[in-house]
């Protein structure tokens, strides 16, 4: 099928890639000329594992173009659009870009009126999609579809290759017809509803899967007290095949471009309609204190910061990315270098992002450089290069053994045994 994207962010490029992948003839627009240029010659502008190579070679087998113009999309039967919706400054979703998106669809349709369906991809609160197909409901054979993603950055391709589900909210049963097409060649449960409850899909999976990170933040506050063990707390929670193993993790808190943002975007639309969401207030309340409820454990060891150096490894809200939307190493820069102390951090690609938002810390090329002379080191982000270390020349580098782990990934019981104190997020 002939198929364009609007937006090459990560949903737009992966969900281009991937169709193309499935042979799809895509066109990808983005409004950024220079990215336009780097995506022709197959380079991917985001960081994304596998990405950059399987674009060459969809690129190569000629499945996929860039343009910044949609007008080139004239034979398109379906439009996906994948525009950033970010948070405004009142809470709710800015939906500017899916408003200029929909204005050009509107302009091609009306010179080249074939059957054609507009797919809303990016994350927009409830009732957009509806919104969406009355605006353009003088345009003929135009369907509006409500099409959520749930692709995870790191695995992006994966998750569009092989999806847990293809939620699609649709109000006829030609641009039904038409989708199902289009995924023809992908296998996963399809769910098919109204465009309402599509949206809302993906805003509770998002709100949810934050809810378990925050419930099990807050039972690694009280593993702390009462001496239990957060993480085998988690593992036997997880067998229970009515709770599953997946999200479960007591950490440094959630980040990213989207619980943060979902959950915000969800709490406002349920306050406009009179319903407070209390769950997920407090959800959003344990994450936005929990990376200096960690803080507080290495304050507890080491009362006065001022002058100290500490070690910090990883930055990117998570593995394999180098996004530091929301990333709770920023909470954590901040406050340590609020009590005075000397940071010095490593991430394998997010320091440069960082380094422009925190220029006085020091930042090394390799994870092992950080614990030279470190009073403290703190695992804020679990890279396997971050975890997989040489401790005992570790415990010859730092002026003090302390290890405050974050992502309870460091080996909790050879490291006290190596002798260096250690303290993870709800284990001791
Ligand atoms: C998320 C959703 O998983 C995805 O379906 C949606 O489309 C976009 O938002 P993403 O933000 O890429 O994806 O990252 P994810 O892997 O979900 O992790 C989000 C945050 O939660 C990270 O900061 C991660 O470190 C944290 N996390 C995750 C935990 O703290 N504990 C866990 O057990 C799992």
């Amino acid at each position: 099928m002939k198929v364009a994207v609007i937006g090459t962010g990560y949903v737009g490029l992966t969900t281009a890639v991937s169709l193309a992948v499935k042979g799809h003839q895509v066109l990808g627009i983005d409004v950024v000329k220079h990215k336009i240029d780097r995506l022709m010659q197959g380079q991917s502008p985001i960081y994304e594992p596998g990405l950059d190579q399987v674009l060459k070679q969809v690129l190569e087998q000629e499945n996929i173009f860039f343009t910044t113009r949609l007008h080139e999309a004239k034979e398109a039967q379906v439009i996906f659009v994948c525009v950033g919706t970010p948070e405004a400054a009142n809470g709710e979703a800015d939906l500017t870009y899916l408003h200029a998106a929909l204005q050009e669809i509107e302009e091609l349709h009306s010179q080249a009126p074939v059957e054609r369906v507009v797919v809303i991809k990016s994350t927009v609160p409830v009732g957009t999609g509806d919104h969406a197909a009355s605006r353009l409901c003088h345009c003929a054979d135009l369907h509006v579809v409500s099409n959520p993603e749930f692709l995870r950055e790191g695995c992006a391709l994966e998750d569009a290759l092989q999806p847990s589900r293809i939620v699609v909210g649709a109000d006829s049963q030609k641009a039904m017809n038409i989708m199902k097409e289009m995924y023809k060649g992908i296998s996963a449960p399809w769910v098919e509803t109204t465009r309402a409850n599509a949206e809302l899909i993906k805003y509770a999976s998002n709100a949810f899967l934050a809810t378990r990170i925050s419930f099990m933040n807050e039972l690694a506050r009280l593993s702390s007290e009462i001496g239990t063990d957060v993480s085998t707390i988690s593992q036997g929670m997880g067998l229970d095949s009515r709770i599953g193993p997946q999200f479960l993790r007591a950490g440094v808190g959630y980040g990213g471009s989207c619980f943060p943002k979902d959950t915000i975007a969800l709490l406002n639309l349920a306050k406009r309609h009179g319903v407070n969401l209390s769950i997920l207030e407090k959800v959003r309340e344990v994450n936005a204190t929990q990376p200096l409820w960690f803080l507080e454990q290495l304050h507890k060891q080491m009362p006065d910061l001022y002058g100290k150096r500490i070690a910090l490894l990883g930055l990117a809200f998570k593995p394999d990315t180098d996004d530091i939307r929301e990333a709770p190493s920023l909470t954590i820069l901040d406050a340590l270098q609020r009590s005075g102390a000397l940071i010095v951090a490593y991430d394998p690609v997010a320091s440069n992002h960082v380094k422009e938002l925190f220029p006085d810390a020091e930042y090394t090329s390799t994870p092992e450089a950080v614990f030279q002379g470190a009073h403290a080191a703190l695992l804020v982000t679990e890279w396997k290069e971050c975890v997989e270390l040489d401790w005992a020349k570790i415990m010859e580098m730092m002026e003090v053994p302390l290890l405050f782990d974050g992502r309870n990934a460091w080996p909790a019981r050879a490291l006290e045994e190596a002798g260096f104190f250690y303290k993870g997020v709800g284990r001791s």
